[in-house]
């Protein structure tokens, strides 16, 4: 059904941008930052600033080293019954990712992200700084056309070789205006 899958950006896609004005609205639910393995993080916090339109804050400072991560992100559709339909799921080299994200050339989108963080460039990450996202505002005008009005659920994991650290979730949907 849907064949042309958008990605949500948290921790943090890449994404075709468009440059038209986009006729909807991203609104964040609930934002969930969970630890799964405490002798690894010691601080993880993860804040929705304002819903519709969304600001986002988070930070957190890591225990470890860690050396080589993984992202493991599901995208679910979540229908009217409320049940969950996984539509996409993303598995990446979360050091390549950290610095791809930093080096190449994705517009608008991560030049606002770099502004507004202090994410780590390459591997390792180290112990005991503290790296924040502060304020950063998701807009639809960065996000493709198209769309589907919708609520969708991300699940990201990151793992390291002893299993997933932590993991995030994000509801959300799709609000056209009319
Ligand atoms: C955002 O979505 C939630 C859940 O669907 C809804 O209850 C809320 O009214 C929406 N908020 C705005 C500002 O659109
Ligand atoms: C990735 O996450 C999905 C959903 O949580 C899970 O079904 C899958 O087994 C995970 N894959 C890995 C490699 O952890
Ligand atoms: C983030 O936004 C909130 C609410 O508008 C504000 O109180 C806070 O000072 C802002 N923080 C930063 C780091 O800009």
């Amino acid at each position: 059904m849907y064949t042309r899958f958008w990605i949500f950006p948290l921790l943090f896609f890449p994404i075709q941008l468009g440059l038209s004005k986009r006729n909807y609205d991203i609104n964040i639910s609930k934002l969930d930052c969970r630890i799964l393995q405490p002798n690894y993080i010691s601080l993880l916090e993860c804040e929705i600033i304002r819903k519709r339109i969304p600001v986002v804050s988070s930070r957190f400072i890591l225990k470890e080293d860690i050396d080589k991560f993984n992202i493991n992100a599901t995208f679910y559709l979540i229908k009217k019954d409320n049940s969950r339909m996984s539509v996409a799921e993303f598995k990446m080299d979360g050091c390549r990712y950290l610095s791809s994200m930093y080096n190449n050339i994705m517009g608008r989108l991560f030049t606002r992200f770099k502004a507004v963080s202090n994410l780590p460039t390459s591997c390792p990450v180290p112990k005991g700084k503290l790296f924040e996202i502060r304020n950063y505002t998701f807009l639809a005008d960065e996000f493709p056309p198209g769309v589907p009005q919708a609520k969708w659920q991300v699940r990201t994991k990151l793992l390291t070789s002893s299993g997933p650290v932590v993991e995030l979730l994000i509801d959300g949907s799709v609000v056209y205006n009319t």
